[in-house]
């Protein structure tokens, strides 16, 4: 198959990519690179270009004929930019995915899998949450992703339009040659961190929220390792009708985490036994639009995807130290 990937360049559209082309596909690249590096794109077929550029679409789609469904990852992500940068969030995460969805029908091309997020959900006491529980965004960022599930249900209820939305847990770990991880220069996400830190690029790692109502305080998450994320998208393009066709409607929400609940102390507990010392750690307060957190009910990813998720923890951790220390020969910089 042949596989547009919007934000192919970035940290889970190159891992992606990579996964498709491991099992016989071909990814198509198009990504701006307002973020994720040209070194992510090595020698794949790329495009360089923004999400909302309708004639650069028409072009890709006259070039490739052939592309059989679209993985839409292109956003921008960072939650507490999003409370200070809410314009640029809402134009590039809501408006610009309107006309590439738009285009995309218009194209005929109508299968996209949407990169939503877990972020999503409303505080749970259990925290484990299924595809139905009540949504609560707490952050524009996190409302983008609300709003472009809405846009892709009514689109589809409408359009030839066909969406696999995928809500993601929190990725973890990279690739496992090594080519592609998490690549921000101060990673805002809990892992690279914390790799820095191990590192001695930082002083310490900042736990931030020690009073939420976890076992122990801090936050709750499902990590994922990204290769098993990949895999997902594998699977969820794969069988993209036939997932559709099992829950008869056009359009279906998905979890894609592991199914186990991990706080920030844990992760820390974890990270420090693969690495093999302590970490210096500090605590501050909650940053702004941070959500407790939560972990997936899988069941749905199992019966309708028949994947699930594969590596351990530790196995990700693992990963990332390797690419801390790998990255800078891919990417110029510590
Ligand atoms: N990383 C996470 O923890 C996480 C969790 C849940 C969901 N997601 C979602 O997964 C997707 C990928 O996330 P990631 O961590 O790989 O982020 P990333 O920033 O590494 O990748 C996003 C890519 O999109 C590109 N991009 C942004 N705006 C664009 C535009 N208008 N046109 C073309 N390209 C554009 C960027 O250059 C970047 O390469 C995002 O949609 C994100 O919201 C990520």
């Amino acid at each position: 198959m042949k596989v547009l990937v919007t934000g192919g360049a970035g940290y889970i559209g190159s891992t992606t990519a990579k996964a498709l082309e491991q099992a016989g596909h071909t990814p198509v690249i198009l990504d701006s690179l307002l973020n994720g590096p040209l070194a992510f794109v090595r020698d794949r077929i790329f495009y360089e270009g923004d999400i909302a550029d309708r004639e650069l679409l028409r072009r890709i789609v006259a070039e490739h004929p052939d592309i059989d469904a679209t993985i839409h990852m292109a956003a921008r992500i960072v939650v507490p930019e999003s409370m200070v940068l809410p314009y640029e969030y809402y134009r590039d995460n809501v408006a610009k995915s309107l006309e590439l969805f738009d285009e995309l029908v218009a194209l005929g091309k109508p299968r996209v899998l949407f990169s939503s997020s877990a972020s999503l959900y409303a505080m749970k006491e259990s925290f484990e949450v299924t595809e139905s529980d009540p949504l609560d965004p707490t952050s524009p960022y996190a409302r983008t992703k609300r709003m472009m599930e809405q846009v892709l249900v009514d689109m589809a209820n409408a359009t030839d339009l066909r969406a696999i939305i995928l809500r993601y847990f929190n990725p973890i770990g990279s690739d496992p040659d090594l080519e592609s991880g998490i690549y921000a220069k101060e990673p805002s996400h809990v892992l690279g961190q914390l790799v820095l830190a191990a590192r001695g690029l930082k002083d310490s790692f900042t736990i931030t929220g020690t009073a939420h109502p976890t076992r122990d305080g801090t936050g709750i998450r499902d990590y994922i390792h990204v290769w098993d994320l990949a895999q997902a998208h594998v699977r969820a393009v794969e069988r993209f009708d036939e997932v559709l066709a099992t829950v008869d409607a056009p359009s279906v929400v998905i979890n894609i985490g592991t199914g186990e609940g991990v706080t920030v102390r844990e992760l820390v507990a974890s990270f420090e036994r693969v690495f093999g010392s302590k970490v210096p750690i500090t605590e501050a307060p909650p940053r702004p639009g941070d959500a407790v957190g939560a972990f997936a009910n899988v069941d749905r990813s199992a019966a309708l995807l028949g994947w699930s998720a594969g590596l351990t923890i530790d196995e990700a951790i693992a990963s990332a130290l390797a690419w801390g220390a790998k990255r800078q020969e891919i990417l110029g910089y510590e």
